[in-house]
């Protein structure tokens, strides 16, 4: 899939987007949101923000830059911003894969149901990690490929017919990690089934090195990230610590 096609199956279903996949992804969202324990001032990026549906999770007190490449839905994100008076939002349109943002501009970086959606998911993780800053946070909520053998296999042959809906059944986590320099901090399964996940890396680019599991990122001094140390230490049973 292409970029123009990205731009043409993506505006199509704006209309219906929020209504398709809003409540059936929600709880993703919602634990994606929750979990980051945003600080006051704190740069996000959102990558692939479709209609916006997530931003009205945010606290205000955080400065959101959030991207798209396809006019239809940023049309709907621009109606949710005014809507709910989101002036601590910026909207773009932009290609995830080549991003206009200078190196290390953002604390955390979340990009809900994207890397299997785009053409490339390789340059758009390379540039997740370029934009965010050393020891930042990188956050996907996305369906990864099965680990069992025989569900892996069913989604392989899925993935030809799903690219034209928008999206592909057969990337696993560990390609989408292969030789980058995230640390996965936290992973924790979500949505029915519980086929989607959650996964919460951290930014080891320039030798940054590995944070403390309960422990804290320090940047500048100031401490702007906090691990959510109950979910690693004594989270339920579909939460999985790999750190
Ligand atoms: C499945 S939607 C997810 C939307 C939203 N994040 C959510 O939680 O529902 C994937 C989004 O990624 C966008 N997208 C795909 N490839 C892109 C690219 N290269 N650059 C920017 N946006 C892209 C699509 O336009 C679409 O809005």
């Amino acid at each position: 899939m292409d970029l123009q096609k990205v731009e043409r199956v993506y505006t199509s279903y704006a209309g219906v987007y929020d209504a398709i996949f809003g409540k059936v992804f929600h709880e993703g969202r919602e634990s994606a949101i929750r979990n980051l324990n945003v600080q006051p001032d704190e740069r996000i990026l959102e990558v692939g923000v479709g209609t916006g549906i997530a931003l009205p999770m945010y606290p205000r007190h955080c400065q959101i830059v959030a991207i798209d490449f396809s006019e239809g839905m940023l049309e709907i994100a621009k109606k949710r911003l005014a809507e709910h008076r989101m002036d601590h939002v910026t909207l773009h349109r932009m290609d995830a894969g080549a991003m206009e943002f200078q190196d290390d501009s953002f604390d955390t970086v979340v990009a809900a149901y994207v890397v299997t959606a785009v053409p490339d998911y390789r340059k758009v993780v390379s540039e997740m990690i370029r934009v965010c800053r050393p020891g930042g946070r990188i956050i996907m909520l996305n369906h990864f490929s099965n680990e069992n053998k025989v569900v892996a296999a069913v989604e392989k042959v899925l993935s030809p017919l799903t690219k034209h809906l928008g999206w592909r059944t057969d990337l696993s986590l560990n390609t989408v990690l292969e030789d980058t320099d995230l640390h996965v901090a936290r992973k924790q399964n979500v949505n029915p089934l519980r086929f989607w996940s959650l996964v919460e890396c951290v930014n080891l680019k320039n030798g940054t090195e590995v944070p403390h599991k309960n422990g804290s990122v320090h940047h500048n001094g100031t401490t702007v990230y906090t691990h959510s140390a109950p979910a690693l230490s004594a989270g339920p049973t579909n939460e999985e610590a790999l750190a």
